[in-house]
């Protein structure tokens, strides 16, 4: 079938109601477009949960801080409707700034995900979290998906929609899919087409400080001493970190039980901002 496109909310809501018609189960994968292959595995793990898919591109302005790449964020539709097409996706919603907020963002009504949106990206990104938890309800509540899915590598994104949707209660499952990286080990990500090439060759390396932490880590290392570490070979190889943090699965501060934790990154390569996430197994 080849894929729908539409920019109204009308012809969306017409578009869906013969699918809920034929009974069939809807997938949704929220996307900000310059799609990669990160994208298309949100897109394949939705047709494993759903009978169709539909995906949206909007490049939200509300989850952006001021100086931020809002501007200059790759709008590549033509592309994007291509692969989505290639992998099987039934519909596209890619709305407008102002039929998605036609009121403005002056006194827009927000949704806030108190704790799990407070710290790491949260910290150094004021107001982001609220910014995705608004355009993610939005997107909720026009498409009233049955599944939705939304990748790992935004891990704390994920904790956050995780929260939104248990304490709102949307009836909707979602779906964790895990971190697609290239071949070097960088996780795939829209932002990584800022890096020239010398950026691009020192981008592995935070995947792979990650990866040595993980292995003192696991080994029992002290986890003060082992992040210092971390910090000093990320700033070595040309990173200036915002951070790097070892929290519970759950993203709740370390203790003394915590057996499945996580390791999270942000940090600046030159003008683009990286993140990355490693889950492990703290010793007992
Ligand atoms: O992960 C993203 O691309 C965005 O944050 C999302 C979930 C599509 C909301 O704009």
């Amino acid at each position: 079938m080849p894929l729908r496109t539409l920019r109204d909310i009308s012809a969306l809501r017409e578009a869906l109601g013969e699918y809920r018609r034929r009974g069939q189960r809807i997938g949704l994968v929220p996307t900000m477009g310059n799609l990669h292959a990160g994208h298309l595995a949100l897109v394949e793990a939705a047709r494993r949960h759903a009978d169709v898919v539909v995906a949206t591109v909007f490049v939200n302005p509300l989850q952006f801080g001021a100086g931020e790449d809002l501007d200059a964020y790759p709008r590549t539709l033509a592309d994007d409707q291509a692969k989505l097409e290639a992998a099987g996706c039934d519909l596209l919603f890619a709305p407008s700034d102002t039929t998605l907020y036609p009121r403005g963002l002056q006194s827009l009504a927000q949704v806030l995900v108190p704790g799990v949106s407070e710290g790491l990206c949260g910290g150094s990104r004021p107001g982001h979290f609220d910014g995705v938890a608004t355009v993610v309800s939005i997107l909720f509540n026009l498409v009233q998906p049955d599944v939705a899915c939304f990748g790992e590598k935004d891990y704390q994104q994920l904790a956050v929609i995780r929260k939104l949707v248990a304490d709102l209660h949307f009836p909707i499952e979602i779906v964790g899919v895990p971190i697609v990286r290239a071949e070097d080990g960088l996780a795939l990500s829209s932002r990584n087409g800022y890096l020239d090439a010398r950026e691009r060759d020192t981008a592995a390396e935070l995947q792979r400080t990650l990866v040595a932490l993980r292995e003192a880590l696991e080994a029992g290392e002290p986890v003060a001493a082992t992040l210092e570490a971390g910090l000093a070979r990320l700033r070595a190889a040309g990173f200036e970190p915002d951070y790097l943090e070892l929290r519970a699965a759950d993203l709740t501060a370390v203790s003394a039980t915590t057996r499945e934790a996580v390791l999270l990154a942000a940090a600046r390569l030159g003008k683009t901002r990286l993140i990355d996430n490693l889950t492990l197994t703290l010793p007992h």
